[in-house]
């Protein structure tokens, strides 16, 4: 916790200094909602938010570690804002996230851009941090914590559209796949109060938001101890969420299949605001490669559970993320990551070429020994069949009626908007008098590659 006094060094701070906060973030949908918290902590010391970069006295880059390319991005850019901070001596920049956690002082070594670095767990530390900064030191603050889940603090909502959120309802994984850096930058599992969610979605509804999505890195395992002796589960919360209104939808993310209960399935059926799309990600077909990488689920495992997904709902769709060439993954494994893909039929997925990560497992113990450019072959294999996968799918709902939620007016054209279907598939039809957070009905007539094209159904 802050201590008052503490508080008051960077109220001193921001009077000496300028108080205006520009926040960048990179990675995953934690990582934005991370960034919503920083805000908060940020807005409550008299910093504000600005959107324009010249106008900030402090730079906050929220980072990324899962693969070297998110990090060299990251990299790249802390050069561009030295070159900024060269024509602007009194503006500080920050370094958060996951990259702060995974390098440590090592960053404010080695980039000289770098004022502060602040690990996932030590937001609360960043006034008192800022103010370090102010007297001229550098500061860091990368302590994992086993209990903080940032449960009391409001999130500052960074979306453009003002209808769908996040809500993070965990922190950290322990699940330690053998290539993943996230136990790592994020330490130890721990769910967040479930009274503090609820109240949360029941906020943002009233609000006007429409849509919030639960984040955890394996939500599936979400568990709250409470005083009374119950334990709170991960159906159960949904079901809390759901019920705050049922026209706020609720989405999830992220599963991890070995996990994905009956319960939850059953649950999400009851409820027709709980979105019909499970991200479960394969990551690989075979079953030497996953036990390599140390996912504890066989393929026949998840084919299982994608059976049980369209048994409880049959009109739910399926999204995954893919790893190409792991450690030791041979050609015959590939294939068999490319016919999961075909006997799953996904509709969607993230698909990535294997990085290796310093301190993983994988790094410690295997060889990567898949040759880049087999691996970039590959992964262009995945990603052709996904593409030809994702038109069949969409070409199947031509001709269909959905409810649409409205997020705004369409990049392309202000006559037109996009909202999504409970499916997550991207709806585009006419304006009308319909607004961003409106349920419309509309049949789909037509589809590009990323989205369907619909008309309004009276
Ligand atoms: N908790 C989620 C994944 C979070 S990371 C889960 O277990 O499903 C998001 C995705 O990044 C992973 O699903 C994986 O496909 C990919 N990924 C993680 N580490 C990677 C690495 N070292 N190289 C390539 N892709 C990686
Ligand atoms: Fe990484 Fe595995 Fe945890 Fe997902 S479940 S964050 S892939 S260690
Ligand atoms: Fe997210 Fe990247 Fe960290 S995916 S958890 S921001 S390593």
């Amino acid at each position: 916790m802050i201590e008052p006094g503490q508080l008051q060094v960077s109220h001193q701070y921001t009077k000496a200094s300028g108080n205006k906060i520009y926040i960048e973030t990179y990675g995953c949908q934690m990582n934005f909602n991370d960034s919503e918290v920083v805000v908060a902590i940020m807005q409550k010391e008299g910093f504000a938010v600005t959107k324009d970069i010249t106008e900030a006295d402090l730079i906050l880059v929220n980072t990324c570690s899962i693969r070297d390319n998110a990090e060299q991005r990251v990299l790249g850019r802390l050069r561009e804002l030295r070159a900024i901070k060269r024509k602007k001596p009194a503006l500080k920049v920050g370094v958060i996230g996951c990259m702060a956690e995974r390098m440590k002082e090592q960053l404010l070594e080695k980039e000289k851009a770098v004022d502060l670095i602040a690990g996932p767990d030590a937001y609360r530390d960043l006034p008192v941090l800022v103010a370090k900064t102010g007297t001229g030191m550098r500061a860091a603050n990368v302590i994992l914590s086993h209990e903080e889940t940032y449960a009391d603090i409001n999130p500052v909502r960074l979306d453009e559209n003002h209808v769908t959120a996040f809500i993070s309802i965990m922190r950290g994984c322990e699940n330690f796949c053998a290539y993943c850096v996230v136990p790592y930058t994020r330490g130890g599992e721990r769910s967040r109060d479930p009274e503090t969610i609820v109240n949360e979605a029941r906020n943002l509804f009233d609000a006007g938001y429409r849509e919030v999505t639960l984040l955890g890195q394996n939500v599936n395992s979400y568990l709250w101890k409470s005083s009374t002796g119950a334990n709170i589960t991960f159906p159960k919360l949904i079901e809390l969420v759901a019920l705050v209104d049922p026209k706020l939808r609720v989405r999830f993310a992220t599963s991890h299949p070995k996990d994905l209960s009956d319960d939850l399935l059953r649950t999400m059926a009851r409820y027709k605001n709980i979105c019909r799309n499970i991200h479960l990600p394969a990551q690989s077909g075979s079953n030497n490669i996953l036990q390599a990488m140390k996912r504890g689920y066989t393929r026949e495992w998840y084919l299982q559970r994608i059976a049980a997904i369209k048994h409880y709902m049959p009109e739910c769709t399926i999204s995954t993320d893919l790893i190409a060439g792991f450690c030791g993954e041979t050609e015959q494994d590939h294939q068999q990551t490319l016919s999961l893909m075909r006997e799953v039929g996904y509709d969607s997925a993230f698909m990535f070429k294997y990085s290796q990560r310093p301190g993983t497992y994988a790094a410690d113990n295997l060889t990567d020994d898949v040759p880049e450019d087999v691996k970039s072959r590959r992964l262009t294999e995945i990603i052709d069949l996904q593409n030809t996968l994702s038109a069949e799918n969409k070409k199947k709902d031509i001709g269909k009626t959905f409810e649409v939620l409205v997020e705004a007016v369409s990049k392309k054209s202000k006559n037109e908007l996009y909202g999504r279907t409970s499916q997550n598939s991207v709806v585009v039809f006419p304006k009308m008098n319909f607004n961003p957070g409106d349920y419309v009905m509309v049949e789909i007539t037509g589809c590009t590659q990323a989205t369907l094209k619909g008309k309004v159904v009276e």
